[in-house]
């Protein structure tokens, strides 16, 4: 299941300009800063084939990678980070409601979490929205190298996990498969490899 050859095709502002060829997609989606970009370049083992930034609002554009001549890596803008938060919510909603219900080719969408720091609202509005609408999905815990010391009440990357699975549980006939990842130390990269292929060959 490795990524032999990854090669950025194209960024679109709209759903209808994303291409149209059919092969299947894989969208990572969450919080501005969650690490989507980085997460790319892990997979593929690149330092830089995705732009990413400790500033959030990086990526603003449907990104389409292209693997292995036979499936689509697609990055997302970031959603929760806004100078003007409303507006910019309500647009990001749009946006990307619309690819989530219209792109045929979406297989699985990845949410990120970041797994360092308890879930912020949005992602549990965004976990649920995915569950209500039946979207299929799983979960990728993203920066779970980040184990900050245990004074004033910070978790580990475990226990943040736990309590964000409780809290979205019953909006999920069934728990969506869920993986811990690192980009730092590549931890569960071939786990979501494998997670990608068996989705893609079902
Ligand atoms: P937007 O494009 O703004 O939506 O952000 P993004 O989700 O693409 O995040 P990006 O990959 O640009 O990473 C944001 C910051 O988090 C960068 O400073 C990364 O180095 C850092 N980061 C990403 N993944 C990890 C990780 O697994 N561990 C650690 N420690 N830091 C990470
Ligand atoms: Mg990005």
């Amino acid at each position: 299941a490795q990524i032999e050859q990854a090669e950025f095709i194209k960024s679109s502002s709209r759903v209808e300009e994303c291409p149209m060829n059919g092969y299947p997609e894989f969208a990572l989606v969450g919080r501005s800063n969650v690490g989507k970009s980085s997460l790319v370049n892990s997979l593929v083992r690149r330092k830089q084939l995705a732009m990413t930034s400790k500033k959030p609002g990086k990526t603003q554009l449907i990104n389409h990678f292209l693997i292995n001549n036979s499936w689509y890596l697609v990055d997302l803008p970031g959603y929760g980070y806004a100078i003007a938060p409303r507006a910019v919510r309500t647009e990001w909603n749009a946006f990307t409601k619309d690819y989530f219900l219209n792109r045929k080719a979406l297989v699985c969408v990845l949410l990120l979490i970041d797994a360092s720091i308890p879930a912020k609202e949005i992602d549990i509005e965004c976990a649920t929205w995915l569950g209500q609408n039946q979207i299929p999905m799983a979960f990728v815990f993203t920066k779970c190298d980040k184990r900050k010391k245990r004074k004033n009440g910070n978790k580990r990357p475990e226990e943040n996990i736990y309590d964000f699975q409780n809290l979205i549980r019953e909006f999920y006939q069934e728990t969506p498969p869920w993986i811990m990842t690192s980009s730092v130390t590549n931890q569960g990269r071939d786990e979501l490899l494998l997670h990608i292929a068996q989705l893609k060959n079902y």
